[in-house]
């Protein structure tokens, strides 16, 4: 079977990932972004992301994998061109498709005779038909033709690479038989099921998940607030339901709510979508509020303590929105960190990814600490946002050693109650009974 060529547009975590892997596979690659400095590091070897397993990758598929800004020496022999730039989100919600179409446009003149064009941007549902009716206005009378393909991604970040080298299912929207055939040809290699469906649908699916994954986070942080009040304790209440096989025991975890680039973003851009439609998503209306207030749920609890956070030391253990990753978008950091500068509080902060971007945000306002140690040092309350690995495997000792009045407020459940009952600290989690009493 010839190897297929093809061209990805967009070298973010998406695009890169998708480029990877492909040419892992054994595809020619060439990946085009209109960002200079992302594309030198590329081609010198580099790594522009944190996403664990992508420079192994990147490296080991350097003979037919290359990175260009130039759209024509990316397209001109491609049979598949894959669009992977951001969808932003706008002002009210919606998706901003400037970038889509900006791509759109730059392939239409950059391609050779015909190509599929892969949509893989999470974009509102007909848009493939949009973007088809674009190329085909683009490319009248000169020949050329486009067969546009909705193929959503479903990469976690941090777990991308595996995410794609073993994913659940490859959901792929087709209109045509020669392009479903092209499609087959890109994944042949790869053990996904495929499953073809109107590219519509196709579209459906991603925003449909993503939402999903969202209401069913929301619903156990709701959960978890009742199970405070009630004292019940969400862990045994999450094992109890995701024993249910119709339930299933993931993103059953309470927390202080999702962040990230995607479930904020796809919750609002479907209320925004289904609202402008008359037939607004109740449910994911829902969610959204839901959020944004269980973001902030750590500081409602640190008042029982503390009727004001003028002068405390505060340490925050994790930036990042989860573990694995150094990205900052709508993690609820963000958030807490305004209101208790804002508060006056000295806020001590610890992250081993995020704090170089986070510094974009507070330069010098917060201090930037290299171990939790030293973010714990003197402390008067400390806020877990992050379950990285260290938190995780911390000896609960090392609060009471460093901080001058042990309070730790975690918003990511990382200990069991038994082992924190044992220390003379005072530990709130979500939705489970809190350990110690104030002094
Ligand atoms: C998410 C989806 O999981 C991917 O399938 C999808 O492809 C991707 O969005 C996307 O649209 O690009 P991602 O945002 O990288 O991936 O991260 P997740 O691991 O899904 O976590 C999202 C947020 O939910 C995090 O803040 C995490 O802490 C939170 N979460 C997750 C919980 O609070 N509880 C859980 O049980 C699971």
């Amino acid at each position: 079977m010839r190897t297929i060529r093809i061209a990805v547009a967009g070298t973010g975590y998406v695009g890169l990932v998708t480029a990877a892997v492909l040419a892992h596979v054994g595809h020619d690659v060439v990946g085009v972004d209109v960002d200079e400095e992302r594309v030198r590091t590329l081609n010198s070897g580099g790594c522009p992301i944190f996403e664990p397993g992508l420079p192994e990758l990147l490296e080991e598929s350097r003979e037919n994998l290359s990175f260009t800004l130039d759209y024509r020496e990316a397209c001109a022999d491609a049979d598949v061109v894959f669009i992977a730039v951001p969808t932003p989100e706008r002002v009210d919600g919606s998706a901003n498709l400037k970038y889509v179409f900006a791509s759109v446009e730059q392939v239409a003149e950059a391609m050779g005779p015909s190509c599929v064009v892969v949509v893989k941007s999470t974009v509102p549902i007909g848009t493939g038909d949009r973007v088809q009716r674009h190329f085909e206005s683009l490319l009248a009378g000169t020949g050329r033709e486009v067969e546009v393909v909705a193929n959503p991604e479903f990469l976690s970040q941090g777990t991308a690479v595996q995410d794609m080298l073993h994913a659940s299912r490859v959901i792929i929207g087709v209109e045509s038989e020669r392009a479903r055939e092209i499609m087959a040809r890109v994944y042949a290699d790869l053990p996904s099921p495929l499953l073809f469906m109107e590219r519509r649908s196709a579209e459906m699916v991603k925003y449909a998940s993503n939402n999903f994954l969202a209401l069913k986070i929301a619903y156990i942080n709701e959960i978890a607030n009742l199970c405070d009040l009630l004292g019940a304790d969400i862990d045994d209440v999450a094992r109890g339901m995701g024993a249910d096989p119709r339930i299933g025991d993931k993103f059953l975890r309470a927390g202080i709510g999702y962040g990230g680039s995607c479930f904020p973003k796809d919750t609002k851009a479907l209320h925004w979508l289904s609202s402008f439609h008359d037939r607004e998503i109740k449910t994911v209306k829902a969610a959204i509020e839901v959020n944004a207030v269980q973001k902030i749920s750590l500081i409602k609890r640190a008042h029982r303590y503390h009727s004001d956070f003028e002068g405390l030391t505060v340490a925050v253990l994790g930036l990042a929105f989860k573990p694995g990753t150094d990205d900052l978008r709508e993690a609820p950091s963000l958030d807490n960190v305004a209101i208790l500068l804002d508060a006056g509080a000295d806020v001590r902060v610890w992250d081993p990814y995020a704090m170089d971007n986070f510094k974009r945000f507070y330069p010098d306002e917060v201090t930037y600490c290299a171990s939790i140690p030293e973010a714990l040092a003197d402390a008067d309350m400390c806020l877990i946002l992050t379950e990285w690995p260290d938190v995780l495997s911390l000896d609960p000792a090392v609060f009471v050693e460093q901080m001058r009045h042990p309070l730790v407020l975690d918003g990511r459940n990382c200990y069991a109650l038994d082992e924190m009952a044992r220390h003379a600290l005072v530990y709130e989690s979500i939705g489970r009974r809190t350990v110690g009493t104030a002094r």
